[in-house]
């Protein structure tokens, strides 16, 4: 890990600080069936567009899935003329699906995770027993991203930053003055996200948060969730770098590695898997699209009994 897309990304933030043009439009869409936090990203001068870490609605009991939660997103993107770029996910999510294929349909743009989600296909398709029709070479998605890569939305720029630990692949994308940070990091109340999935991994994911702490003090901070916190009753997911080294709970300054990876790793016993990571993960994995259907046309989810 160089730290050459730092320094840039420090850069562009300072110069979109001093250039309001060169900040983004930004709408946060909270969905409160799985504290998912999904966001449109526009560029005020193009109108060019990135959707980041979409939801699909999905009732377990059933097995049904709708489309509510991307549906607002259209709306909005339709109202305000915007162009869809870039359907970009931050991870693979085991909370809830994606809804990117459903987006892209409607909307176009192109699909984008970073590099490692080979890695989670791998470990993911040997728990799912997944036939050799399953790729796992992340063709499902149309770009893979890299440490440090960076395009452009429009006349703004994204930079793609590598933040592994929460999974190996999860990637931050820093776009004029803000920063998407995915699961690494979370309200200064709340804390930071857990590290005990499959190829997950705490001091990994404190080294992650201090180099996106390193990003000057007023970068905006967007957050993929939410879960209140005690003394809060109102959901937030905006937040400062500043206000992150001040004040985080888990890791502001002054913590040391140590201490994260011991408490992160006691905190992590005590939490109960996310209801529905077992759809979730098999469909992620796939870029969002459900399972191939069997020759009666139904797609099946698989539950692996005592493998997790
Ligand atoms: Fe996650």
């Amino acid at each position: 890990m160089t730290d050459q897309p730092l320094t840039v990304a420090k850069a562009q933030i300072d110069e979109a600080r001093a250039d309001k043009a060169k900040r983004p439009s930004i709408a946060g869409f909270f969905d409160e069936a799985t504290n998912t936090v999904s966001y449109v990203v526009h560029d005020p001068a193009t109108g060019q567009t990135a959707i980041i870490d979409s939801v699909l609605d999905y009732e377990a009991a059933s097995g049904r899935t709708s489309n509510g939660s991307a549906d607002r997103i259209i709306e909005y993107v339709r109202a305000n003329e915007l162009k869809v770029a870039w359907l970009l996910e931050t991870h693979a999510h085991a909370d809830h699906l994606s809804a990117a294929p459903y987006l892209q349909e409607q909307l176009g743009g192109k699909l984008g995770i970073g590099r490692d989600i080979i890695r989670v296909q791998d470990v993911f398709g040997k728990i799912f027993n997944a036939g050799s029709d399953f790729e796992r070479d992340g063709s499902q998605f149309d770009r893979l991203f890299d440490d440090g890569d960076s395009f452009a939305l429009g006349e703004l720029e994204v930079i793609v930053l590598h933040v592994p630990g929460h999974t190996p692949a999860d990637m931050a994308f820093i776009i004029g003055d803000a920063a998407f940070v995915g699961d690494t990091i979370f309200m200064p109340d709340f804390g930071t996200a857990r590290a005990d999935f499959p190829g997950g991994d705490a001091g990994q994911l404190y080294r992650s948060i201090r180099r996106l702490l390193e990003l000057p003090d007023e970068t905006r901070l967007f957050l993929c969730h939410d879960y209140k916190a005690p003394g809060r009753d109102e959901y937030a997911w905006e937040t400062t770098v500043g206000q992150q080294r001040e004040e985080n709970v888990h890791v502001k300054d002054g913590t040391t590695e140590e201490e994260f990876v011991a408490m992160r790793t006691d905190r992590d016993k005590t939490l109960a898997m996310p209801k529905l990571i077992l759809p979730s993960v098999q469909v992620n994995i796939r870029a969002g699209h459900l399972p191939e259907p069997e020759e009666n046309g139904v797609s099946y989810i698989k539950i692996p009994v005592n493998a997790l």
